[in-house]
């Protein structure tokens, strides 16, 4: 069980919206910090440990500045990722480029700051090398294809496009070898959103074996193996959060069993985990405008699926709470829609929740929990839709706007001469 809790009152929501309208994200700066350093705190049983945080969870560099102060660097995936990571002030091997399909110009980015270059591929090596040269240290993406069974998220490895088979692993470390390059790391991505910390520990077994296959086959001594993503976080109030100290055991023991007997110890260990680090600190505030009754109860708010699609892509649940309303009692099932004119636009289906209050001005709030990673991050601009901006909760209570939301002169700045 996980109780699904919101910083602030509905007396304060209604002082906050005088200066920022909703709709609009708020991030928890108190929160975030204490999540960051249990995970430091975790996986210090572990030599050498560092949290990237995946940008592309939630691409704000305040946000990125307030992890960067407590000791995690960067996982980016793009250009402007690289760029985010880089205002916020971070450089060289605190962040770690984990891309695929590259273009060359985001490796001439990820060489110019120093990043550790993660290749998703075997023909990268060469272009690579052609774009802007081999760097000391290299990292390879390993797909165990089916030695893992995957998820809807994030598909089954199989049939995944990310990364290099077994062989190509040992043929690639040979390949940069003789290339020149000195230093080595492993990387796999394999999960999204998985509760279960057996799989993540299992995750930690295979890249641990291979690591020293590795070793043995083409003479490369790791430096470091990076688990990537996909720890889980509990959408439901009934669903546990995964024991991070039991996990980082688990992964202890494994490390015990294959790296030490190996002669591989000192081994670092990395990950790049995006949602269970702001995930839950992250919420989208909204207000319910509208209330239809036709076949269904549909209650209608200020935001849409343009400002978090997860519920419509993956049929994933986000928890919803009224503020003011947390006791009463629930109503029968109703659900819960934005303005996109796509039938698919829902934050909840059938969902059981207090009477609400509907009305631009004095309507109820309506908070969607859970919302800290892959939210704003997600969204777009179909049906012309503006994105909303996102506030952060200080420590000492104050709300910063981190980010505004979206205008018009926004949404029409890339069309040049179709204007009269
Ligand atoms: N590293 C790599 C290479 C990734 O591709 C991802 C996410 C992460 C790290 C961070 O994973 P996390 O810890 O946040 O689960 N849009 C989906 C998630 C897509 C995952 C893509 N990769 C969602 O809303 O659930």
């Amino acid at each position: 069980m996980t109780k699904k809790t919101f910083p602030l009152t509905k007396e304060r929501l209604r002082e906050i919206e005088k200066r920022f309208p909703t709709p609009f994200y708020l991030y928890d700066e108190g929160a975030i910090r204490k999540t960051a350093r249990r995970f430091r705190a975790a996986f210090s049983i572990l030599p050498a440990y560092k949290e990237h945080f995946a940008v592309k969870a939630l691409p704000n560099p305040a946000i990125l500045r307030i992890l960067a102060g407590e000791g995690l660097g960067a996982d980016c995936s793009s250009l402007a990722e690289l760029v985010l990571a880089e205002r916020a002030g971070l450089r060289g091997e605190d962040i770690m480029f984990t891309s695929n399909e590259t273009p060359s110009a985001e490796f001439r980015k990820a060489r110019e700051l120093g990043a550790v270059i993660n290749l998703d591929d075997i023909t990268h090596i060469a272009f690579l090398q052609k774009a802007a040269g081999l760097p000391g240290l290299l990292s390879f993406r390993y797909n165990p294809g089916p030695l893992k069974a995957g998820n809807a998220i994030i598909g089954k490895p199989e049939e995944a496009k990310y990364g290099l088979t077994r062989p190509q692993i040992l043929e690639g470390f040979k390949m940069i070898k003789e290339a020149g390059v000195k230093r080595f790391a492993l990387h796999t991505m394999v999960a999204s959103n998985e509760l279960n910390i057996n799989y993540h520990i299992e995750t930690a077994r295979i890249l641990f074996t291979l690591a020293v296959e590795i070793l043995e086959k083409t003479g490369a001594r790791l430096e470091f193996v990076n688990l990537g993503g996909g720890l889980g976080i509990p959408y439901r109030p009934e669903d546990d959060a995964p024991d991070l100290e039991k996990m980082c055991a688990g992964i202890r023991e494994q490390y015990d069993a294959i790296i030490v007997p190996a002669g591989l110890d000192p081994l670092g260990i990395r990950t790049e985990y995006g949602r269970p680090i702001t995930g839950p600190a992250g919420w989208l505030v909204a207000k319910a405008i509208h209330r239809k009754d036709i076949y269904r109860r549909y209650i209608g708010l200020n935001a849409c699926m343009a400002d978090l699609m997860r519920p419509a892509l993956y049929g994933a649940y986000h928890h919803i709470t009224i503020p003011g309303k947390e006791g009463a009692p629930l109503q029968s099932p109703c659900d819960v829609v934005g303005s996109l004119c796509e039938n698919n636009d829902k934050f909840a289906v059938q969902r059981e929740l207090p009477a609400i209050d509907v009305g631009e001005s004095d309507g109820d709030f309506v908070v969607i929990h859970d919302a800290g990673a892959h939210g704003r991050a997600m969204g777009f601009n179909y049906n012309g839709k503006l994105r909303c901006g996102e506030l952060l909760l200080r420590e000492d209570g104050d709300i910063t706007q981190i980010r505004r939301p979206e205008t018009l002169e926004d949404y029409f700045a890339t069309l040049e001469g179709v204007w009269d």
